[in-house]
């Protein structure tokens, strides 16, 4: 291919670059291997957000760094809330700061240590009803989706017996357009509640917009009761540490702060572990010698910390937006005040300048300085459940089942945006 013509390839790929099609995931590496070396700051009109004067997408390792850690010129007040941005995802320093301050605290590696002989327990007992029901299961149903929703729950202080209708929610919610399966059937069921003809297999901007701001609306006024409950009766839950806290060490969280932090961490803590997980095994099941490679490292202390810091690396799920503060050239290239700009964390993760041999699984790859979970002042707080939360998950189900396949009966669902599977069928053996 001559430079011109992967020049006008790597045009038309960020003309059409919409990471929220299922369709896009097929190639989405090649895409973003394209864009990388013709293109790394690509111009696309596929994504604009409401009202933003174009959109940006960056592919290199080196730029997404600097971008992430640039919160003056890059905001995370980026998107459309269903009511108020959430804290402390949308929220900017020094506020951001601020809130991190109460947080962090909670989520920190000897908390995240204590709750380990639970995570084991509860997903032993996970792993064998699955295993009971069958030689076939859906991984995600079963184990992926249950699992890191019924832990963040307990720790959080949402009852279980809510489970199906936060798993609704959420659905409804993340999942309205992105090809998740249940997440359009439920968004179509709510948006003909609110007298819309829905018809095919997507929602007009209007309907969609419609769902979310409803949906988002049961979802604060289930929260907001859930804070009224824990007022009159405290526990250990971080509903009753929100209610302690202190902002600043001033003054306590207000009513809207309250349920500004607790629809992030809903939204956090649920889908992010579970949407790892499937694609993880996913994996592992097209390719038993990789498998194999990570069942035989998994009890060894020393090399499985590693070895799932590399899953996430690969498996990188977020894609990270950004609003422009203020005009700013950035390596170059000028952003408009206003502009959205977007950092796929899965294509800085492939990057080879970084990482030696990108596209594969390297288990004991040193450095492994990936983006999976964001870096500069948003770096996920939930990362050291989340790695607990992945390597147990995938220790105890290869303990009881180191053998497994695809169904060839059945295939996968995959969604977009922030990627995962809403069904993995397998089968044992
Ligand atoms: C494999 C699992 C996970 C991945 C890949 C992941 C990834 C990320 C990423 C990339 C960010 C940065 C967002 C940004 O820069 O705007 C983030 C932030 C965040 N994550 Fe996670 N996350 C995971 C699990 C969790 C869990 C289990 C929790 C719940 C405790 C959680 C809670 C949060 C919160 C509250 C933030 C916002 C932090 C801030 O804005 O300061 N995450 N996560």
């Amino acid at each position: 291919m001559t430079t011109m013509d992967a020049r006008s390839l790597a045009e038309a790929a960020a003309a059409a670059y919409n990471p929220y099609d299922v369709a896009f995931l097929e190639r989405e590496f090649e895409v973003y291997d394209l864009l990388r070396a013709e293109l790394p700051i690509a111009r696309t009109e596929a994504i604009t957000a409401m009202g933003a004067p174009g959109s940006w997408v960056l592919t290199r390792y080196d730029q997404s760094c600097d971008f992430l850690q640039d919160h003056a010129s890059f905001s995370n007040q980026s998107n459309v809330y269903p009511v108020r941005p959430w804290i402390p995802q949308a929220i900017d320093p020094p506020a951001h700061s601020a809130y991190r301050r109460i947080m962090n605290p909670w989520f920190t590696v000897d908390e995240m240590r204590h709750l380990e002989p639970h995570l084991e327990k509860f997903a032993e007992e996970l792993v064998d009803t699955m295993l009971d029901q069958g030689d076939d299961f859906d991984f995600v149903a079963a184990f992926a989706d249950p699992f890191p929703t019924v832990i963040f729950c307990q720790l959080a202080g949402f009852p279980l017996d809510d489970y199906q209708q936060i798993m609704n929610w959420k659905n409804t919610l993340m999942h309205c357009a992105d090809g998740h399966v249940r997440g359009f059937e439920l968004a179509a069921e709510m948006a003909r509640e609110l007298g819309h003809e829905v018809s095919g297999s997507h929602l007009t901007p209007e309907e969609e917009l419609a769902v979310r701001s409803t949906v988002g609306q049961r979802i604060y006024a289930y929260l907001g009761g859930l804070i009224d409950r824990r007022r009159a009766e405290p526990t250990d839950d971080m509903i009753t540490k929100l209610l302690a806290a202190s902002y600043e060490g001033e003054r306590p969280l207000t009513q809207e702060e309250l349920e500004d932090t607790l629809f992030l961490f809903y939204m956090a803590g649920l889908d992010t572990v579970a949407s790892a997980l499937g694609l993880i095994v996913q994996t592992f099941a097209a390719n038993p010698g990789k498998r194999r490679e990570f069942i035989e490292l998994m009890d060894d202390p020393e090399r499985v910390g590693p070895a799932v810091e590399e899953l996430i690396r690969y498996h990188a799920i977020v894609l990270l937006p950004r609003r422009v503060t203020q005009d700013v050239t950035f390596h170059g290239t000028e952003f408009a005040h206003g502009s959205q700009v977007l950092c796929p964390t899965m294509a800085a993760n492939r990057d080879a300048s970084e990482f030696a041999e990108p596209n594969e699984l390297v288990f004991d790859r040193t450095p492994n300085r990936h983006l999976g979970f964001g870096l500069g002042p948003h770096r996920c707080i939930g990362i050291h459940l989340a790695r607990r939360e992945v390597r147990i998950a995938l220790q105890v189900f290869h303990r009881k089942l180191p053998d497994y396949h695809p169904d060839p009966e059945r295939r996968a669902e995959a969604f977009g945006g922030m990627k995962g599977l809403s069904a993995l069928p397998l089968v044992k053996g």
